[in-house]
């Protein structure tokens, strides 16, 4: 039993405001907090709300007023341009007040919402940095989705600027931002007021002043500006998500609480010190970007790596190993996914005996299940404990894992762990009483959420009561479902919305259909994440087609493929739709999603009792093997 985990948990469940007071001694506040935890408009939870503290500052100019700013703070490590570049404590911070600056010679002030629309260069973690610097708020948004989400998130933040590159590289191609700027611009009924990119050299693109300027010529001029005060409780960034529709989650993150738990993961969960050196090879565009590319290892002092590169074909399979072994990483954040890519094209490890990896110490894997067959591969290979630990966008950080930091737990394969402290997770099953040990349901948080969580959703209070907090009085719900075992180890087993997880990106299926169904042809649709060896699940699309319609199947699917890829962008990596005469449904008319995807998953199914007409089954199982999506016998 781990005394020790045991003890700290259960005191941050009895206790949160005494726990969560003291770690947030552990920050600079420009005034402390007194009031640690306001309980009185459930479920609006406000963590430290009298204290004045800011996010920038946080992240770098306290590590330089106690005497390490010349310490390496940032690694950059870009494989396809060949770039390289350290960056001390002090000399990020010169770009991120200058560019702060910027900012503010262009009317930014305290509360404007900036847009990020930036590959994995240095300048995006300068304007993240910078807005935090002056109050305002950023919204980074993933390079890999299309101009349509981009156009989305323009008009719900309202942004009053755009950051953007010229480009961003993938392997073997060049993404060009700037036409998908353009296309979004036109696209979003919210007019921006200016636009900054910086050109990369050799890709730099045509700017239509003075609307439009480069990130230099946003520099010119600009003075270098200190971090202004900001209420614990005002937003650090929105970073939206996908919803059970089509219109994303705006989840926003307040300032105070932020720092405070961010901070204390590094050390209690990854047991990172101040001279380690971390990675999350992740995207700035995903949570475990914001988190751990950027936020906890600045707040914490160490030393953060920015690779612009993939785990296969920049340009090989060993990709992970050199950045290890060249800047000496102590541990790895990554997801499930990545590793799946690198044992697919070096299952014997070959690439991996080439390096020298004495510097590392543990793997943690997050954003989707990691399947046993993906721990123990990287375990015989790396030798180092590989962790999987289980978090959302909403949270921002884990709400289970294995605590390293404060005491090292046997593995179980296929478990997420235990809870963290902070997070009073339960398991409810559907006749609403709790579960007992090993029982399956939802699982849910008790409120209030500990520091560091979502408050709200942009500009949306009621649907973040609706959505996430009125389900099971006073939980949180996940939307996903499980179980805790008897040594409370928690197993996350699926959604229960429309959330499917490809590649660790989290996508909508709801989203995919209303792109659909939009199709001139299409009467009907159903869109459905089947389990992929590689990404994890993929989604794919069954279309029953119009009346009349006379185009030939192979062009409408190809059509609906395009459409996708247009509007919700490249990386919802959807390639397969598949025509059908009619779609399984209850009789209420409620098509029967989760029967189609076990027969695609191959899985064992009963026919559901509502059906209206069990026949379907065997033609969608038919279809799917004509299109190899299932094998046939
Ligand atoms: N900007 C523009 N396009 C992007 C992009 C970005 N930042 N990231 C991905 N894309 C594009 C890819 O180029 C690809 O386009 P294509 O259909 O034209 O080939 C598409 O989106 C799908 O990309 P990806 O998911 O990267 O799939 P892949 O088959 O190219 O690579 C993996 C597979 C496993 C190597 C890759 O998914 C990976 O590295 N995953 C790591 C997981 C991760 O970082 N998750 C984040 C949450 S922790
Ligand atoms: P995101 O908000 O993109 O981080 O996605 C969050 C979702 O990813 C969770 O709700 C889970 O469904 C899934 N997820 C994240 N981590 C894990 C994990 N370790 N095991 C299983 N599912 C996970």
């Amino acid at each position: 039993m781990n005394n020790n985990f045991k003890k700290i948990y259960e005191n941050s469940i009895k206790e949160p405001e005494n726990f969560w007071r003291e770690i947030s001694d552990d920050i600079f506040w420009f005034k402390k907090p007194k009031k640690i935890l306001n309980k009185s408009k459930p479920p609006f939870y406000k963590w430290f709300e009298d204290g004045i503290t800011n996010t920038c500052y946080n992240a770098l100019d306290i590590h330089i007023d106690g005497g390490r700013g010349d310490k390496t703070c940032l690694i950059y490590d870009s494989p396809i341009t060949g770039n390289k570049k350290q960056f001390t404590y002090k000399e990020l911070r010169e770009k991120v007040s200058k560019f702060a600056g910027a900012l503010t010679n262009q009317g930014i002030k305290k509360g404007d919402r900036v847009i990020i629309y930036m590959p994995m260069i240095p300048e995006a973690v300068v304007a993240m940095l910078a807005c935090g610097r002056i109050g305002a708020i950023h919204s980074v948004v993933f390079g890999g989705f299309a101009s349509n989400e981009l156009a989305s998130r323009i008009d719900d933040s309202k942004a009053k600027i755009l950051v953007t590159a010229s480009c961003g590289f993938e392997p073997g191609k060049t993404v060009e931002y700037k036409p998908l700027v353009d296309a979004a611009l036109k696209l979003a009924s919210h007019k921006i007021e200016k636009l900054i990119l910086f050109q990369r050299s050799g890709h730099e693109v045509k700017l239509n002043a003075p609307k439009e300027l480069s990130w230099e010529e946003s520099l010119s001029g600009a003075q270098n500006v200190d971090c202004v005060e900001m209420n614990s409780n005002d937003f650090a960034y929105i970073l939206y998500t996908s919803g059970t529709t089509g219109i994303p989650k705006g989840i926003v993150r307040d300032i105070g609480g932020h720092i405070v738990a961010l901070k204390w993961t590094m050390k209690n969960i990854y047991n990172i010190e101040t001279d380690d050196i971390w990675w999350s090879a992740s995207d700035i565009g995903w949570i475990v970007g914001h988190s751990y590319i950027v936020y906890a290892p600045l707040f914490k002092g160490c030393t953060t790596v920015l690779f612009e590169g993939k785990p296969v074909g920049t340009p090989d399979a060993g990709a992970f190993w050199k950045v290890i072994s060249d800047y000496k990483v102590k541990s790895l954040f990554t997801a499930p996914t990545a590793f799946r890519a690198i044992k697919k094209e070096d299952p014997e490890g070959k690439f991996f005996s080439k390096y020298d990896l004495s510097s590392f110490k543990s793997l943690f894997l997050a954003g989707e299940r990691a399947d046993p067959d993906t721990i123990k591969w990287a375990e015989k290979l790396l030798k180092v404990p590989v962790i999987d630990h289980w978090w959302q966008t909403e949270t921002s950080w884990a709400i289970s894992a294995n605590c390293t930091g404060i005491e090292m737990m046997e593995t179980k394969y296929g478990s997420a762990c235990k809870a963290v402290p902070g997070y009073d997770v339960k398991i409810i099953k559907q006749d609403q009483s709790l579960a007992k040990p090993n029982e399956m349901g939802d699982i849910v948080v008790k409120l209030p959420l500990p520091p560091g969580t979502f408050p709200t959703l942009w500009n949306a209070d009621q649907r973040y009561k609706e959505n996430y907090m009125s389900n099971y009085e006073s939980y949180y719900q996940t939307y996903d479902a499980g179980h805790i075992d008897e040594d409370g180890y928690i197993w996350i087993m699926s959604r229960t919305d429309d959330i499917i997880n490809v590649a660790g990106h989290r996508l909508s299926t709801g989203a995919i259909e209303e792109v659909l169904s939009e199709h001139q042809s299409v009467a009907e649709c159903a869109v459905l994440g089947i389990a992929d060896k590689l990404k994890g699940q993929l989604p794919i699309g069954l279309v029953v087609l119009k009346s009349g319609v006379d185009k030939d199947n192979e062009t409408i699917s190809k059509e609906c493929v395009q459409m996708v890829r247009d509007k919700i962008g490249p990386v919802a990596a959807f390639k397969v739709v598949i025509v059908i005469k009619r779609l399984p449904k209850t009789r209420s008319g409620k098509i029967l999603r989760g029967t189609i995807r076990k027969i695609a998953d191959n899985v064992e199914y009963k026919v559901p009792p509502t059906i209206d007409d069990p026949a379907i089954l065997t033609e969608i199982k038919d279809d799917l093997i004509k299109h190899k999506i299932l094998d046939n016998g």
